[in-house]
């Protein structure tokens, strides 16, 4: 499966700031995703980093001189604009951003960012206090409202050796929500919103221990980022939200009652719920207020209920699809799991043996619909595999206005 950037015209602007050396890496690492990528630049930034440079890594000459000639019939920015799908401007200084938002256009970078129609995605770096000067602040709030997109800054450590906010945001979190906005123009889910469940729910036992499971959350955390590449709005509710991909909204919970209550927050305004999570089907009954202590106990109880069954017990009309972790009968148990939740799609994914699903970064899925049909999938990667599950869900989606029609094909 080839990735989102893959072929995609992206035009990277690049202006006079220290953190110009960063946007190599950014450059570096579209071209290697396949991207086409055009490098503009100011006459600042050519003093902090070598045109050369950009031209090596993607075998393109960059356009830094306006008034030079470009081998191109017509009017180079025009023609370098209407081209641009998506245009990046990192690092933008404040000078820069000042022009965008008073539409000046007297350099490469604001003259194409005024001709084009494509996103524009704005990744400031600077001081903390030109970030925070209020002429800086007006003009985000300007450029904000006419559409512009922004990604940080940062807070950390600056040029100048301050803490602040200023610093320019990592390469991973520029690429990622440049695939949101790319995925937003044209993915199949764009507009829709996504609720994605990951990793395993810990139960508290007392302040120090939990009840947990070996559930890593990669699988979900590659349903949120396949989803957002995509287009879709993503909402990832996740016991690891330390792992979760960039660029999309991360609710942290711990138990499975907290899942429950944040995705009942969400669901009303969901087309799709995918419960990747390994949610604990009990938790203790008593959680313990201080920590419990050895003593000299020789044996030890835990009363543990039964906690609700979250995806059987959503009546909202929207796509759920579940997760089945099973160690034996893998296709009876999902077929009866669909059932029984009443769920639009079933995931049968083993957790024991060579093939399974817990921790690695591949698995080996089943898809069992609705209609009894079971489609065993080869070894794939997490994010294929999230890839051919959304497949699924956007011919379901697609089953013309699902949400409208209330036609649950449950
Ligand atoms: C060493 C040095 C570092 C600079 N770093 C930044 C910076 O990180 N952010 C910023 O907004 N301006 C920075 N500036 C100021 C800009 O380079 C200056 O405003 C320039 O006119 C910006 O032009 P441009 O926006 O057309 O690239 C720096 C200047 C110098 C001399």
């Amino acid at each position: 499966m080839s990735s989102i950037i893959e072929n995609r015209q992206i035009t990277v602007g690049v202006t006079g700031s220290i953190a110009a050396y960063k946007i190599v890496d950014v450059v570096s690492k579209l071209v290697q995703q396949g991207a086409v990528v055009d490098v503009a630049m100011t006459s600042a930034a050519v003093n902090f980093i070598s045109p050369l440079t950009f031209q090596s890594l993607t075998g393109r000459e960059p356009y830094v001189d306006m008034w030079g000639v470009h081998g191109v019939k017509g009017e180079a920015h025009i023609e370098l604009a209407r081209r641009t799908e998506l245009m990046l401007i990192a690092p933008a200084t404040a000078s820069t951003m000042a022009s965008l938002a008073h539409g000046f256009a007297d350099d490469f970078v604001t003259l194409t960012a005024l001709a084009t129609k494509a996103p524009l995605l704005i990744s400031p770096a600077m001081d903390s206090q030109m970030w925070d000067h209020d002429a800086t602040q007006a003009n985000l709030k300007l450029l904000r409202e006419r559409g512009a997109h922004f990604i940080g800054p940062e807070q950390g450590r600056l040029a100048s050796g301050q803490i602040g906010t200023g610093r320019l945001s990592e390469s991973q979190k520029i690429i990622a929500t440049m695939k949101a906005c790319l995925g937003k123009l044209e993915g199949d889910f764009s507009g829709k919103t996504v609720i994605v469940t990951a990793g395993g729910t810990r139960e508290a036992i007392d302040p120090v221990r939990y009840i947990g499971n070996r559930s890593s959350g990669k699988m979900g955390n590659a349903l949120a980022e396949a989803a957002r590449d995509r287009g879709a709005d993503v909402v990832l509710i996740t016991t690891v939200p330390e792992t979760a991909p960039e660029a999309i909204q991360v609710i942290p919970v711990e138990s499975a009652n907290e899942m429950e209550s944040s995705i009942s927050d969400y669901v009303t305004k969901a087309e799709v719920l995918v419960m990747a999570a390994a949610v604990a089907d009990y938790r203790v009954n008593m959680e313990s207020e201080q920590k419990i202590k050895r003593e000299h106990m020789k044996s030890f109880s835990l009363d543990l209920i039964a906690n609700k069954d979250i995806i059987a017990s959503i009546d909202a009309n929207l796509i759920k699809v579940a997760f089945a972790a099973e160690t034996e009968d893998l296709i009876t148990n999902a077929k009866k799991k669909l059932r029984d939740k009443n769920v639009d799609l079933v995931i049968a994914n083993s957790v024991t043996g060579e093939a399974s699903a817990f921790g690695s970064d591949t698995n080996k899925i089943t898809i069992v619909d609705n209609q009894g049909n079971a489609e065993e999938l080869p070894v794939l990667s997490k994010y294929i595999c999230a890839m051919e599950i959304l497949d699924r869900i956007s011919n379901l989606v697609g089953a013309d206005s699902y949400k409208e029609e209330g036609s649950s094909s449950n």
